[in-house]
């Protein structure tokens, strides 16, 4: 019998050398030790032994049985050590490398422009409102003086949707909308887009405008004067030189053209300023009663001024930008330097 059981563990053993993986210790350790397992078999029959040797017998049985199970755990207690020493080399992070730094976008030029005269209009008063880019023709010309054939419908190339609906042209429609709406006194700001049939270097089929409105008792082109003088000293910088030029819109009368000394050259004459060393920047006038009678005003008691002025003109002089187009191009290498 002892020969057998020294048969029986020599054979385990050689079993668990071969053994290289956690399956086949398994296999073995369900081999000799489960239930149904070769030493268990052994144990159970212990019946058939010699009732002397018997104490002896058992004793070496349960020796085997401890040694081999405490075996196979180390075996396996080893396999997994070393598992999760390779999965460690393999998912090594240096922490030493250098870290991805997230890219941060900046304010587009024209929003902050755009921010920036919102910012100091609000301090006099004025609120921010916004009208459609899809607009009745009414809005667009003809509430703003501009009737059907009338000469300055040529000076804006439009897109039509319909024979009455355009995509708008200028920001001035929503003058409109809003003294349609509000009884005097007036104070907004109107900015957006606004869409005409142009391409080139200084022209884009969409593009930004400010449009600026103010209407009270008792509002002259002093006021006019002076609020333009004071915004325009604000954005361009207070030993900016300005110059008001009497011009015409139809919505306004009288009407005045406002230039800033060319930043570029500082008025010595360059390709910006096409060598006048003036810049025009901004449309102006003081609301035509016509309008006025439009929305239901009465011109006798109520005056008011009115300016429009286009973002990316004022954005290319402000930062020295040559190309309107640069403006939609999404060039990072652009756009960062902002
Ligand atoms: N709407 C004009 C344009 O797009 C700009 C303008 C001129 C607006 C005079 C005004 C104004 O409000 O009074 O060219």
């Amino acid at each position: 019998m002892t020969g057998e059981l020294t048969a029986l563990r020599e054979a385990a053993e050689a079993e668990l050398r071969k053994a290289g993986t956690e399956e086949e210790l398994q296999t073995v350790r369900t081999r000799y030790l489960g239930r149904k397992g070769l030493l268990t078999g052994l144990l159970r029959n212990i019946g058939n032994v010699n009732p002397a040797e018997r104490p002896e017998f058992g004793k070496r049985c349960n020796e085997i049985k401890e040694d081999l199970s405490a075996r196979i755990d180390r075996l396996l207690a080893g396999m997994a050590l070393k598992k999760r020493e390779e999965a460690l080399l393999r998912e090594r992070i240096d922490v030493t490398l250098p870290g991805r730094g997230i890219r941060r976008g900046t304010l587009h030029p024209v929003t902050q422009v755009r921010e920036e005269i919102c910012r100091i209009f609000a301090g006099l008063g004025f609120s921010v409102v916004e009208g459609p880019e899809v607009e009745l023709d009414y809005y667009n010309f003809e509430a703003l003086n501009i009737p059907k054939n009338h000469p300055a419908r040529d000076m804006q190339d439009t897109f039509y949707i319909e024979e009455n609906i355009v995509l708008r042209t200028h920001t001035s429609p929503v003058q409109v909308r809003i003294m349609e709406k509000t009884k005097p006194p007036v104070r907004i700001l109107s900015p957006g887009r606004v869409y005409r049939r142009d391409s080139d270097i200084s022209h884009t089929p969409m593009f930004h405008q400010i449009e600026g409105l103010l209407v009270d008792r008792g509002v002259t082109f002093g006021d006019l004067k002076g609020v333009l003088t004071m915004f325009l000293k604000q954005v361009f910088g207070e030993e900016t030189a300005l110059r008001f030029r009497p011009s015409f819109f139809p919505f306004t009368e009288p009407s005045a053209e406002v230039d800033i000394r060319c930043v570029m050259c500082g008025g010595r004459g360059c390709r910006v300023c096409g060598s006048s060393g003036w810049v025009e920047i901004l449309g102006s006038g003081m609301v035509d009663p016509e309008v006025f009678k439009n929305v239901g005003y009465d011109p006798e008691e109520f005056t008011g001024f009115a300016f429009g002025l286009g973002l990316e003109r004022i954005a290319m002089l402000k930062f020295g930008i040559s190309d309107i187009r640069l403006f939609f191009e999404n060039d990072m290498r652009f756009l960062e330097q902002f």
